[in-house]
This record gives structure tokens, sequence and C-alpha cells, in this order.
């Protein structure tokens, strides 16, 4: 039986998305259209533009949100059951972005940890700092509740955004009455990947990220770069199979040998070149069937237009109905009798 709550969660377009966003995010939105009723899954292409500063950048934005589209119905994402869309083609959330940041603090936006990373990363200053990267989280915030959405499918960087959603939910319900839920951050069994690096959480800001859609011989050819465990130089050193991203990913792509790789890699009896062409291997025949997908949707002629098309109305229908409401409760209109 599903239940009558809703889904919701965006993801920035970036292009084709990588191991992280599949184990942390994608599978489970996945998971969820048997769980739940109604899930609405959107490329936050507003939420993109907080931190580009150039043409270049912005110029790339509608062939990520095609390739991001592409791999989540590969993945298993079906139009038919989940609302999938596009941020500014449903522009009432900019409407509730802009009424949400009436009650939110400044204070809590400035001691969000992604933003700190973020100025960082942007070299920016307090006095530089784009006025939309702070309001970053409500924009976030605006985006859940615009569809009432109870259940939010993320990977584990997203937990202080969350975090402060529902704050800004519980000071509106206190402020103008009960007019939303408060959001729930649902994770998968692998929250966090590692990059190939083995150190930073994989993203393709840091270039340590293996594409679902690579070539087999490209997923090879990343593997290998990958950081083992740094006290083994020789071949003939027993390895720490524990502190080595290897070994851990082994986990998702090669269940069954996990024991074998363990003693192998332990006893020296395995090499890091030998252990890292059997995870390219589970990897490559993890995704052989959505690589197959994937090239058929990409072949269909306007396929992925079309479904972001009818997305974007079936949102649309949700997100006017919020909004007349917080209007009213916000003294904006006269109450509809
Ligand atoms: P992003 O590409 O950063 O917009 O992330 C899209 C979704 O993937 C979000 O729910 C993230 O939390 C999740 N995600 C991104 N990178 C990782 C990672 N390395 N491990 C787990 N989840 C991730
Ligand atoms: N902040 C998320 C990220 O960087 C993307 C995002 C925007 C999001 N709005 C959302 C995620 C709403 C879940 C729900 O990945």
């Amino acid at each position: 039986m599903t239940l009558p709550k809703r889904v919701f969660s965006g993801a920035r377009p970036s292009g084709r998305q990588h191991l992280g966003n599949y184990m942390g995010a994608i599978r489970n939105y996945v998971a969820l259209q048997e769980e739940f009723d109604e899930c609405l899954y959107c490329a936050v292409d507003v939420h993109a533009l907080t931190t580009m500063t150039s043409k270049e950048e912005t110029g790339e934005i509608q062939q990520n949100i095609r390739e991001m589209v592409l791999d989540w119905l590969a993945a298993g994402l079906n139009p038919e059951k989940s609302i999938i869309f596009v941020q500014s083609h449903v522009p009432e959330v900019m409407t509730l972005h802009t009424l949400l940041s009436m009650v939110t603090p400044m204070g809590w936006l400035m001691r969000v940890p992604t933003f700190k990373d973020k100025v960082r990363q942007m070299e920016a200053t307090d006095e530089s700092v784009p006025y939309g990267l702070v309001g970053y989280p409500v924009l976030m915030t605006a985006d859940i509740i615009l569809y009432k959405a109870e259940v939010v499918p993320v990977g584990e960087d997203q937990l202080p955004h969350l975090e402060l959603s529902r704050e800004i939910v519980r000071r509106f319900n206190n402020l103008f009455g009960p007019v939303f839920p408060e959001p729930q951050a649902r994770l998968t069994e692998s929250p966090m990947i590692l990059g190939t690096d083995g150190q930073a959480k994989m993203s393709k800001t840091m270039n340590n990220h293996i594409e679902l859609a690579a070539t087999e011989d490209e997923t090879a050819a990343k593997v290998k770069t990958m950081v083992t465990d740094p006290q083994r130089a020789r071949r003939t050193d027993p390895g720490r199979p524990w502190v080595c991203n290897v070994y851990k990913l082994h986990h998702w792509f090669n269940p069954d040998k996990l024991d074998e790789v363990y003693r192998e890699c332990t006893a020296a009896g395995i090499g890091c070149v030998d252990d890292k062409k059997l995870l390219a291997e589970g990897v490559n025949t993890y995704f052989s069937e959505f690589r197959e997908r994937r090239r058929e949707f990409a072949s269909r002629d306007g396929y992925v237009e079309e479904v972001l098309l009818d997305g974007a109305n079936r949102a649309g229908a949700i997100a006017k109905e919020t909004i007349r409401e917080v209007e009213e409760s916000m003294g904006l209109r006269l109450k509809a009798r």
C-alpha cells in the first residue's frame, strides 16, 4: 500500500550524475516511488545560479539538465508515476522564496556550514557574497514546502539544510497558522560516498567522481586512479581494507566477493591493481542495464522535453494551490469563502 504523503527532492543540474549521487540519493528517489503516492523530482536550475559567475557556466545549464534527467530516467524514475520537472518552470517557487525570506533570520543562514564552504569555494567575502547564495536554504525550503512534501531523499551533506527547513516551517506556522508539514530527510544506507581520492566526498567540483554513464573503459581508467591504503607501498605489503575506499565500494558493487577480497588483501594475495579491476567490473556490471536504457532514452527525439513539460504542468497545479493558501494566511489576499 502506498502512503498519501508527498516526496520531494532536488538536485542542481550538474550534468551526468556520479556514484555518490546515485548511492546517496537517486536510488532512494526510485525506491520511494513504490512507497508513496506522489513523488516530485526537480532539476533546481535557479539554485545552480547561486554559485555561477560567468556566461560560460550558465550556457551549460540546458545541456546539464538533459544529462541529469536522462540519468534519472535510466535509473528508473517513471514519469507516469513521478513528477519530473525543472525548478524555474514553476515560478511560484520564487514567490514562496520571497515570502519565506520575511520569516528567516539572517543568523540562521550565516550559521549553515555549507554556506561558509561555498563562500570559500567562490573566493568571495562577507562583502561580495551574492545575496542569492545567502538565501540558498530558503529557496530549498520553498522547493520542498511548495508541494507540502514531508519526505526528502538526499545525501548526508544536505542534513543541515533540512534542519533549517524545519525551523523555517515551525516559524511560519507559529506566525501564520499550520500551513506546512515539517519535512524529514530520508537517507540511503550509503549517505556519503567518498571520491577517488579517498579523502573528500565524491563530487564533480573536486573531479574525484565516477560517472554512471561513463563507458566501461572510462570507468576502469577512473577506478585505476583511486587512492588505496597509503601504507601499502609494495605489492607484497599486506593491505588494510578497513581504511581503503576501493574496499568500501566493493560492499555495493561486489557484495559476494567481500570476504574473499578482505582475506586476499590482508594476506597480500591480491594487489591493488587487480583489486581495482574487480571493482571496475562490479561497477560496469551494476550499471550495464542502466547504460543501455540511457542510450535508448537519449535516442528518443524530444522525449526529455516532453517529460519536463508534463512535469511542470502537474507541479504547477499543486504550487498554485499552496501559494493561494500562503497569501491568504499572510494577509496578502482575502480568504476565499
Ligand atoms: P548535488 O549534485 O550536490 O546537487 O547532489 C545531488 C544529491 O546527491 C543530493 O541529495 C546530495 O546529497 C547527493 N550526493 C551528492 N554527492 C554525494 C556523495 N558523495 N555521497 C552521497 N550523496 C551525495
Ligand atoms: N541543496 C541540494 C544539493 O545541493 C539541492 C536541492 C535544492 C534540494 N532544493 C532541494 C534537495 C530540495 C532536496 C530538496 O544537492
